[in-house]
């Protein structure tokens, strides 16, 4: 008995020792211990020799003993299945990394913040105003009372439940709301998304983005909106681009024009963009009316100012050539995801 049991004590301490390699120590582990000729089977049979008063205890130990065995080959076979399943080779450390999809900017967003940089850098400050507007703020105090027939120049969505709102057809509104509030000087940029009621195509939308820039102080002149927008197209698309202006009407400046650069796709040979001519309209300018001026209090003997407002979906189509003015409101992604690592 006392034999057995240091026997037994034997046996335990192989197994515990014994450490998992590969699946054929692992078979003969199982046939030495577990196997129907195997040591566990054969502790067992020794009970018949144990005497009457000393089973109890022995069966205990033996018990023990077995579920020993058994747990050591479990726990094994468990490990070696998990390993199996991740691949029990080493991971390779040189294959590249799942690749991490990162956003984009919108084209019209990219080319909005470079003109706000633009400006901002000539002391322009960014202003903003609500796309839904009341008549005051988008016609009547821009010099456009009721019935102005340049008030059809611009094809407006009104709201039904309200026939003084609408939607701002350019973002001209929020010089108004800017003049309304503060005194000269002001140099303000006002970049939006502004609606007209058109038939979408590649040409026209029902609704695209404005950026307008006010200037009102003593002394302002042609000359200085001209020099202005001048240093505008240079940082936007080069030294070399030229520009000119053609005269022009709104109601909300006087004099009025309309200026054009020279065409960025075809540097001026000649293209479809520019119809051939070289150059390209980018935007609508002049002096800021004075009744305009005097809409808002601003005394129009003292001051004077210039504004002007462009299409940012006309830059970006000449800085980046895109030319269906539908891409920018598909959100196809094949489309927005060029724009990676842009500004
Ligand atoms: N608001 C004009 C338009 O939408 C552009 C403009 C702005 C013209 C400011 C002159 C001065 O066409």
């Amino acid at each position: 008995m006392e034999q057995l049991l240091q026997q037994i004590a034997q046996y335990r301490q192989e197994i515990e020792s014994t450490v998992a390699n590969g699946a054929e120590s692992m078979e003969a582990y199982r046939i030495r211990f577990l196997g129907t000729k195997g040591i566990v089977k054969s502790l067992f049979s020794e009970m018949r020799h144990v005497p009457a008063d000393l089973k109890k205890e022995f069966g205990q130990v033996l018990n023990e003993f077995k579920q020993l065995a058994e747990t050591k080959y479990e726990n094994w076979k468990q490990t070696a299945a998990l390993s199996e399943e991740s691949g029990s080779e080493k991971p390779d450390w040189t294959l590249p990394g799942q690749p991490v999809a990162v956003g984009t900017r919108h084209p019209i967003s990219l080319v909005k913040n470079q003109i706000v940089h633009i400006f901002g850098r000539l002391g322009f400050s960014v202003a903003e105003g609500p796309e839904i507007e009341d008549d005051w703020h988008n016609f009547t105090a821009l010099n456009l009372p009721e019935n102005h027939p340049a008030r059809d120049m611009q094809d407006t969505f009104y709201i039904h439940q309200n026939p003084d709102w609408l939607l701002r057809t350019h973002t001209s509104s929020v010089q108004a709301r800017v003049m309304e509030t503060q005194k000269p000087p002001i140099r303000i940029i006002c970049p939006g998304r502004v609606y007209r009621n058109e038939t979408i195509s590649a040409r026209a939308h029902c609704f695209f983005h404005q950026t307008e820039g006010l200037y009102v102080d003593e002394n302002v002149s042609f000359a200085d909106l001209k020099q202005t927008l001048y240093f505008f197209v240079q940082e936007m698309f080069g030294q070399e681009v030229k520009i000119r202006f053609r005269p022009s009407y709104f109601p909300f400046t006087e004099p009025s024009a309309e200026m054009d650069i020279t065409c960025r796709i075809c540097n001026g040979t000649g293209c479809n963009v520019c119809k051939h001519t070289g150059w390209v309209e980018i935007l609508g300018s002049g002096m800021v009316h004075p009744n305009m001026l005097e809409n808002f209090g601003i005394d129009s003997n003292k001051y004077t100012g210039f504004a002007f407002g462009m299409g940012v979906e006309r830059i970006c189509q000449l800085k980046y050539r895109i030319n269906d003015l539908r891409l920018y409101s598909q959100n196809d992604v094949r489309f927005l995801k060029q724009f990676t690592g842009a500004r």
